[in-house]
C-alpha cells in the first residue's frame, strides 16, 4: 500500500507548493512510511507544471522510492500489486517492472492493453513526457483508493491523490471512479487553459452490447463523480480496456440440469453439518465445491506469499512462538468468510509463523442522561461482525439504527469458537487471537482526529460505523491471551486480509432473501451484479484509506479475479438457495468449502448480527438510518 499524489496547474500565478496541503502530506506518509520523495516538473513553453509525490510502503522485492523518473522524463507513481498477468520475479519490484513496460508502450493501444492484462489491485498515475500525456486510474472493482479535486479558478489546480482531508465546502474530494482510465492531454489543456478529460472505459470482450452503449452509459455515471465543470471525453476510434473477469452467468438452471442446484427434496429443512455433509454426497456438487476451493487457495496463496520474508524464517520448519512475527492477519468474526480465509492461509503461511486472528469489540458505556426504558442495558458490549457489517444495520428496524448497533453482535464468543476449529485443524500454528477493546472515548477521540479524513469522501451513517470498527480492527492493537494471562499485543503484520467481495457474489446478505422473495432468480441476480459493480464506490476505496492509514496493505481474496470470474461462470442455484433456512442457504458453497477443510461448527452460523439485531435495536434509541449524512464525520462535530 503507497500514497500517492499529483498536482497539476495550467498557468498558474501560484508555487505549486501552495496547492499542496501539510496535512495530506502527512495522511500520505503514514500510507507509505519507507520512503517519501517529491518531484515537480515544469515544462515553461508549455506553461504547465506537475508535483508528483511519493509514499512507499515497502512489501515485495527491493525497496523502490517513488516518483521514478526515467531517462525520457516519464514519471510513475504506483499503488498496486501484481498478483498475474506481468510477469514480476522474486526479487523485483512491480514498480520498477510496470514503469519499464510502461515506457516501452508505443500507442495509446498498447497502454489499454498493457493495464488490461494486470491482474490484483492497483491506482496508479503516468506521466507521459514526450505526448505531455498524464495518465490515472483504479483497477477494475477499484480495490485501491484514488481521489480527484479541481479548483476551477484561473490559476487553480487539479489534484489526484490516494487520500484526502475532510475539506469545507467548494474544494471537496471525490473518488475517481473505477469505470477506465484516465488521459489528461496537458499540452493541449494548457492551450485552452482549461482541463478536459479522457476516459478509457472498461468493457467485457464477449459482451453483447455495442461500444456506442456502453460509452453513453460510462458517461453518464462518471459524469455525476466528476470535479467541477471538467469536460469528459472518449476516444473516437472507441478504444477500451478488456474487463479483467467474465460476466455474470445468469443462466436459470433447469432442475433437471447435470448438476440440479436445488434439487436435495429431501432436506430435512434443518440448519445442521449433516444437511451440507448431504449436498457434499452428490458426486458433482462436490466436484464444483472443489474447484471453488483450488481457486480461492490460489487466491489466498498469491495473497500471503507476494511479501518479504527473511529467509531464516522461511526455512524454520520447528514453530517457535517466542522469536517468530506474524506478517498475516486476517480481520476475524469468526463467521464463515474470515474461518475460510483463515483456514486457507494456513496452508501456506510458513509453518514457524504465527497468523493473527484480530477481533474488535466496542465497550459502549451509557450515558446516565440518556433516557432508557430499561437499566439492564448499560455496560452492554457490542461487537462486529467485522465481514459482514453491512447487513447487521440491513437487518435491523432501519428507524432504530443507531451509529454503534452497526457494530451488532453482542459477544466474542464466535470468535473465540472459531480460534477452538482452526486449532484442531492446525494444533502446531500459532493463532494470535487479537481481543481488541474500543471504549467509546477512544472511539470518539479516534473518529476525530484520523478516521473521520479517511472515510472522506463518503459520510453515511453505515460509512462511519463499518470505518471505524475496521480502523481499530487493523490497527492490530489488543491483548493476546498468553497461557491464562492477557498480554498487551500490537500485531506486527503488514498484510491484512479481508473476507469482503464473499457476501456480494454469493447472496449473504439479508436483502438477498428479500430481493428473491419478491423477483425470484432473475431478479436475484440482478441485484448481485449490480453490487459487484458499485463495490469500489461504496467499499473498497474506504477500506484501503482506512487500513492503509497503519502503514499495512488490505488483500481481498474474494476479489481476486479467478476467484470472481470462477463464481460468475456459475448459475446463481450453484452458489446459494435462498429456499433453504439461514445458516445454510446463503453463501452455501462457501459453506461447503469450509466442511471440506474440516471446519464444523463455525459452517452454519447463521448471520450473528439477526439473531442479535433486536437486542441492539432496544439499546440504542438513536434515530438514524444507515444511509444518512453522518453529522459525527463533520468538520464541527460537537458529540461522539
Ligand atoms: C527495482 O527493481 C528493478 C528491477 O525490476 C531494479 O533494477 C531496481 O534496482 C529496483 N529498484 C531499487 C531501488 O532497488
Ligand atoms: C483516439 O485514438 C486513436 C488511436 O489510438 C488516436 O490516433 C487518436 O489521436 C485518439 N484521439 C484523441 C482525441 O485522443
Ligand atoms: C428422506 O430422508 C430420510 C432420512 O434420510 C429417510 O428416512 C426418508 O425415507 C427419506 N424420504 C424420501 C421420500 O426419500
Ligand atoms: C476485552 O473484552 C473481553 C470481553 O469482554 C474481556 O474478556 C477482556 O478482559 C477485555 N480485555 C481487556 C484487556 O480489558
Ligand atoms: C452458465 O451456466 C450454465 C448452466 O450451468 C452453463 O450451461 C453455461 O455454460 C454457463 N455459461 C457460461 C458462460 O459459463
Amino acid at each position: 500500500m503507497c500514497g500517492i499524489c499529483c498536482i497539476v496547474t495550467l498557468c498558474s500565478q501560484h508555487a505549486i507548493h501552495d496547492f499542496f496541503n501539510e496535512d495530506i502530506l502527512c495522511c500520505l506518509r503514514r500510507r507509505g512510511p519507507d520512503s517519501s520523495q517529491q518531484l515537480i516538473k515544469t515544462v515553461s513553453d508549455l506553461s504547465y507544471e506537475c508535483l508528483f509525490s511519493g509514499h512507499v510502503l515497502h512489501l515485495r522485492g527491493l525497496m523502490t522510492p517513488q516518483p521514478l523518473e526515467d531517462a525520457n522524463n516519464n514519471v510513475f507513481l504506483w499503488n498496486g500489486e501484481i498478483f498475474n498477468g506481468v510477469h514480476v520475479g522474486d526479487l523485483e519490484n512491480d514498480t520498477a517492472v510496470m514503469f519499464h513496460r510502461l515506457a516501452l508502450c508505443s500507442s495509446e493501444a498498447d497502454i489499454l492493453s498493457l493495464f488490461s492484462s494486470l491482474r490484483g489491485p492497483w491506482s496508479f498515475i503516468y506521466y507521459q513526457a514526450s505526448r505531455h500525456s498524464l495518465w490515472f486510474g483504479r483497477d477494475y472493482f477499484g480495490r485501491r483508493s484514488l481521489l480527484w479535486q479541481s479548483n476551477n479558478e484561473v490559476g487553480g489546480a487539479f489534484c489526484l491523490t490516494s487520500v484526502g482531508v475532510y475539506s469545507e465546502p467548494g474544494k471537496q474530494w471525490q473518488e475517481v471512479p473505477a469505470s477506465g482510465i484516465f488521459k489528461i492531454d496537458l499540452k493541449a489543456c494548457a492551450t485552452t487553459k482549461s482541463l478536459s478529460l479522457m476516459l478509457f472505459p472498461w468493457k467485457h470482450s464477449c459482451t453483447e452490447k455495442a461500444v456506442e452503449e456502453i460509452f453513453i452509459e460510462v458517461l453518464d455515471q462518471v459524469s455525476k463523480d466528476l470535479p467541477n465543470h471538467v469536460p469528459l471525453m472518449m476516444n473516437e476510434s472507441k478504444l477500451c480496456l478488456r474487463a479483467p473477469v467474465i460476466p455474470l452467468n445468469k443462466t436459470i438452471a433447469e432442475v433437471s440440469g447435470e448438476c440440479p442446484g436445488t434439487n436435495i427434496n429431501n432436506v430435512t429443512h434443518m440448519v445442521s453439518v449433516e444437511t451440507l455433509q448431504r449436498f457434499l454426497a452428490e458426486e458433482c456438487k462436490k466436484t464444483t465445491v472443489h474447484q471453488f476451493i483450488d481457486v480461492l487457495n490460489e487466491a489466498v496463496k498469491r495473497r500471503v506469499l507476494s511479501l518479504f520474508r527473511d529467509e531464516d524464517q522461511k526455512t524454520r520448519l520447528v514453530p517457535s512462538t517466542s522469536n517468530t512475527k506474524a506478517h498475516i492477519a486476517v480481520l476475524f468474526s469468526g463467521g464463515i468468510d474470515s474461518m475460510v480465509i483463515a483456514a486457507l492461509a494456513d496452508k501456506h503461511v510458513p509453518v514457524g509463523e504465527p497468523i493473527d486472528l484480530l477481533n474488535v469489540a466496542f465497550l459502549i458505556k451509557e450515558q446516565a442522561k440518556q433516557k432508557r426504558t430499561s437499566k439492564e442495558h448499560a455496560n452492554q458490549e457490542v461487537q462486529l461482525d467485522l465481514l459482514c457489517p453491512q447487513e447487521s444495520c440491513k437487518d435491523l428496524d432501519a428507524k432504530t439504527v443507531a451509529h454503534l448497533s452497526c457494530f451488532a453482535v453482542p459477544d466474542r464468543i464466535t470468535g473465540r469458537a472459531g480460534l477452538k476449529e482452526l486449532e484442531a485443524i492446525n494444533p502446531s500454528r500459532t493463532w494470535n487471537f487479537v481481543e481488541i477493546n474500543v471504549t467509546r472515548d477512544e472511539l470518539k477521540k479516534m473518529r476525530q482526529q484520523r478516521i473521520k479524513h479517511l472515510i472522506y469522501p463518503l459520510d453515511t451513517v453505515l460509512d462511519d460505523s463499518i470505518g471505524c470498527a475496521i480502523w481499530f480492527a487493523s490497527r492490530g492493537e489488543g491483548f493476546i491471551n498468553n497461557q491464562g494471562e492477557l498480554k498487551p499485543y500490537k500485531s506486527p503484520a503488514k498484510v491484512v486480509l479481508t473476507g469482503i467481495g464473499a457476501d456480494e457474489q454469493l447472496a449473504g446478505y439479508s436483502r438477498h432473501r428479500v430481493c428473491f422473495k419478491k423477483y425470484g432468480l432473475e431478479g436475484l441476480n440482478k441485484e448481485l451484479e449490480m453490487e459487484l459493480d458499485r463495490i469500489s464506490s461504496r467499499n473498497l476505496g474506504r477500506d484501503d484509506r482506512i487500513i492503509g492509514d497503519h502503514g499495512k496493505e488490505a488483500r481481498f481474496p474474494f476479489l481476486d479475479e479467478d476467484v470472481i470470474s470462477f463464481l460468475n461462470s456459475l448459475p446463481i442455484s450453484e452458489k446459494a438457495d435462498l429456499t433453504l433456512p439461514r445458516g445454510i442457504g446463503e453463501k452455501l458453497i462457501l459453506r461447503l468449502a469450509a466442511k471440506e477443510l474440516g471446519l464444523t461448527a463455525s459452517t452454519i452460523l447463521p448471520k450473528r448480527a439477526v439473531q442479535f439485531g433486536s437486542r441492539i435495536a432496544k439499546l440504542e434509541s438513536n434515530s438514524e438510518k444507515a444511509s444518512d449524512t453522518c453529522s459525527r464525520l463533520k468538520l464541527l462535530s460537537v458529540d461522539e
